[in-house]
């Protein structure tokens, strides 16, 4: 992440974060986000070669950083990382709900199987991160946690059902869980990206034809970057948001 004229939160600094999904795309964005603020960075993704490299570079410039390969949809397994992680850095008091899958699907041909397996990746994982490290924050007075929606389901966007429900879903997650944590004095937000360049949305989807939706929908006339979401995340997880719980806070380019 660019440093320059970018705030400096000095909450974060040693606030031990747990992140999922984060070797690639904007989860790479919010580990280095994270690593710069001097916080300790614990991230889990499926990416084994990019997890690693991604956390020996950080390390070898002096961050706190621990990765664990796992599968966040085998819950068992996303359990023992997160403990492990915790063992390392102490209990989480910063959790970045990020992993997801946008694959596409056809509504007719979903079967049930199908239809967990993507639920299990865009909405499951992250009620079960929240039940393992709640207690953790709250015998430490409090805490942040940061799920991670979409705009896709607001603008009614199709071609994925069953990931729009999921993210949908997480909006109403947070704000019950903002109600039951905000007495322990955790906080619940929900960040909602745009369209952002990841390299998978470059890969699969940025084309002349999707370069001029988003010309003509965004208010401003730039792209939505990984860094701009992973700033927004930054600000939700120091304490300068002390008072921000139940919320939507939207990076889109103003996507109207
Ligand atoms: N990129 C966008 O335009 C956009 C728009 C709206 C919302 N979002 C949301 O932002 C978040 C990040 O999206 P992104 O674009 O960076 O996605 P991405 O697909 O580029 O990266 C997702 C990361 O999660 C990991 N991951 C996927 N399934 C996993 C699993 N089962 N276990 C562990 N790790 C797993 C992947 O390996 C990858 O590193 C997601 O919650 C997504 O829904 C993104």
């Amino acid at each position: 992440m660019g440093t320059e004229n970018m705030a400096n939160y000095p909450s974060l600094k040693g606030r031990p974060v747990l992140i999922s999904g984060g070797a690639t795309g904007i989860g790479e964005a919010l580990v280095r986000g994270f690593a710069e603020q001097g916080a300790k960075v614990g991230f889990v993704d499926l990416a084994e070669t990019e997890g690693k490299m991604l956390a020996d570079e950080l390390a070898a410039a002096g961050g706190t950083v621990a990765f664990r390969q796992c599968d966040v949809t085998d819950i068992e397994a996303y359990r023992k990382a997160i403990a492990e992680i915790e063992i390392l850095h102490g209990p989480t008091l910063a959790l970045v709900n990020n992993a997801a899958n946008d694959t596409r699907h056809d509504w007719r041909d979903v079967t049930p199987d199908y239809y967990d397996a993507r639920v299990a990746v865009n909405l499951r994982h992250s009620f079960f991160a929240i039940q393992a490290v709640a207690p953790g924050m709250i015998a430490a007075g409090g805490g942040s946690v940061v799920n991670f929606g979409s705009i896709g389901w607001m603008k009614a966007s199709g071609g994925y059902p069953i990931y729009a429900s999921s993210k949908a879903a997480v909006h109403g997650m947070t704000r019950s869980f903002a109600r039951d944590l905000g007495k322990h004095g955790i906080r619940v937000n929900t960040l909602v990206p745009g369209w952002v360049m990841t390299k998978r949305q470059l890969d699969l989807w940025i084309d002349d034809a999707a370069n001029a939706e988003i010309d003509n929908a965004q208010c401003l006339a730039g792209r939505v970057l990984p860094d701009d979401i992973a700033r927004m995340a930054l600000f939700l997880a120091a304490d300068d948001s002390r008072m921000c719980t139940a919320q939507n806070f939207v990076v889109d380019g103003g996507w109207v």
